[in-house]
């Protein structure tokens, strides 16, 4: 394994809608991700490259990319941002063959130390569904502290929903 974690170009944005789009009910279910609220594919990519007209600093997500032996294997997003304060991130290998061998944690130590770094942060927050095991195991185990299980709807893709909130606190 040789993880390159960086931040994302805009044409490698196409993958993030791709991935989103063409995922089973079952796996956007296991997400927390309600169908109906994925934007229309070319709607979705004219708002991305709005966002890379704007400084990383400025934007309302910060997007990375994750590679291995330079191929594209999963992705990171942050939002909720508050330079200086903290940030909520997202964690995606994207092919189901290349999960569950080490390419998550080892993508996630890096991206925490991307997002601490760029953004200034003091905490960073991940709250995935509280049954979607495989990033619930994976943020303990890249150092995320456990805080609380609580019903939300967190963000503008997802439905209501129990996650778990895992913090790094740096403050
Ligand atoms: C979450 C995700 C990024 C983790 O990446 P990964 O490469 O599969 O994770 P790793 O191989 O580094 O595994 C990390 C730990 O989680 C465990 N784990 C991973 N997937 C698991 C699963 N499906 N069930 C149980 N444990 C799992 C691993 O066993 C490992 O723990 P261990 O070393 O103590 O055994 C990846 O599984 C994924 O993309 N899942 C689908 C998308 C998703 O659910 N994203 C979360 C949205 S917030």
């Amino acid at each position: 394994m040789t993880i390159t974690v960086r931040p994302m170009t805009l044409q490698e944005t196409a993958m993030i809608i791709e991935y989103f789009h063409s995922a089973t009910p079952e796996h956007l279910e296991m997400l927390g991700v309600d169908p109906s609220r994925l934007p229309q594919a070319s709607h979705w990519q004219r708002l991305y490259a709005q966002m890379f007209d704007q400084p990383i600093e400025q934007r309302g997500g910060f997007l990375v990319s994750w590679l291995n032996h330079d191929q594209l294997v999963g992705f990171s997003t942050a939002d909720k941002i508050r330079v200086g304060q903290q940030a909520n991130m997202h964690l995606h290998v994207i092919e189901a063959s290349q999960r569950k061998q080490g390419i998550g944690v080892a993508c996630v130590r890096q991206t925490v130390e991307l997002y601490f770094q760029t953004l200034k942060l003091k905490q960073l927050f991940c709250e995935p569904n509280a049954f979607n095991v495989a990033p619930n195991r994976t943020l303990q185990k890249a150092g995320f502290k456990y805080v609380k299980t609580h019903m939300t709807v967190p963000g503008p893709l997802n439905f209501h929903q129990a996650v778990n909130r895992w913090v790094i606190d740096r403050s």
